[in-house]
């Protein structure tokens, strides 16, 4: 059976404790996971080491404070949070695992997501790259793959229209040998937010047509981006059916959510296809 190999950038606030217990307890349910923990700090901390010492799941355990250069870039963030830790994860990997003697899949599990425990059979035999809708992100009730006849086709989703694969870092999970064909991908500085998906996704080569669909042809929403408003959740009751007909529904929906929100439209290219 094939390990799944979840990366966890994870940094102090008040939550952290909270957040990681709870990854930790779903984590706990899952067979055959890998826990990477990527500390933003100079230092391990005990707070963490405490939570990883009684969670029962294999760990690992690492750290790598973010530059002060990076975290002080004025007005935009240079390096969104979590680059340089799933960085430092990406390394470890490369360095501890053997590509000949490990089936794996590596997933990027934030601590404020909440994970749908399905979600990781459905990713464990990822081929290359597999994909799911995730709710509640950037402020949309959801993004999805767009995927008609079982081929990835587009993407419904809300934000920065100019990332060549609109996707949620819970949205995706890639075959570890990737890792290994492209030895030098990894999550690439960039003055926008939001676009770290991508830029790992891009260096790694991938193609729309290396698109795994899961979720039952991602009709089924599996994921939770804790990161949008908590209040949020109350518009989060529907659970749509991304057939073909219900499309147009569903995204004319986010627009109107983004609408109420005073948030601007924007479309993707691929986004329009109904
Ligand atoms: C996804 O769609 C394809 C094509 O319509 C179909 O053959 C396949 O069985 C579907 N997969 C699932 C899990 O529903």
């Amino acid at each position: 059976m094939p390990t799944i190999v979840a990366i966890t950038p994870t940094y102090f606030r008040l939550e952290q404790k909270a957040d990681i217990t709870r990854l930790c307890q779903t984590f706990r349910l899952v067979e055959n996971l890998r826990w990477l923990l990527v500390e933003d700090s100079f230092n391990k901390t005990a707070l963490v080491q405490r939570v990883l010492n009684n969670c029962k799941v294999p760990y690992t355990h690492l750290n790598a404070p973010t530059p002060q250069n990076i975290k002080n870039a004025p007005g935009k963030r240079k390096f969104p949070r979590g680059g340089v830790q799933r960085n430092a994860a990406l390394a470890w990997i490369r360095k501890h695992v053997d590509p000949k003697e490990t089936k794996g899949t590596v997933y990027f599990a934030d601590d404020d997501n909440t994970y749908d425990v399905r979600i990781f059979e459905e990713m464990r035999y990822t081929k290359v790259v597999s994909v799911w809708p995730v709710g509640l992100v950037n402020a949309g009730k959801f993004e999805s793959p767009m995927v008609k006849d079982g081929k990835v086709v587009g993407w419904i989703f809300v934000g920065d229209t100019r990332r060549r694969f609109p996707v949620d870092m819970a949205g995706f999970a890639i075959n570890v040998q990737l890792l290994f064909s492209h030895p030098k991908a990894e999550f690439t500085s960039s003055s926008r937010a939001n676009v770290l998906e991508s830029s790992i996704l891009e260096g790694l080569n991938v193609t729309l047509a290396d698109m795994e669909p899961r979720a039952k042809n991602c009709t089924e929403k599996t994921n939770i981006d804790g990161a949008a408003e908590g209040s949020l959740l109350t518009n989060f009751r529907q659970n749509f059916d991304l057939s073909l007909k219900t499309i147009k529904r569903a995204f004319l929906q986010n627009l109107t959510f983004r609408a109420k929100k005073k948030l601007s439209p924007r479309l993707s290219n691929g986004a329009l296809v109904v």
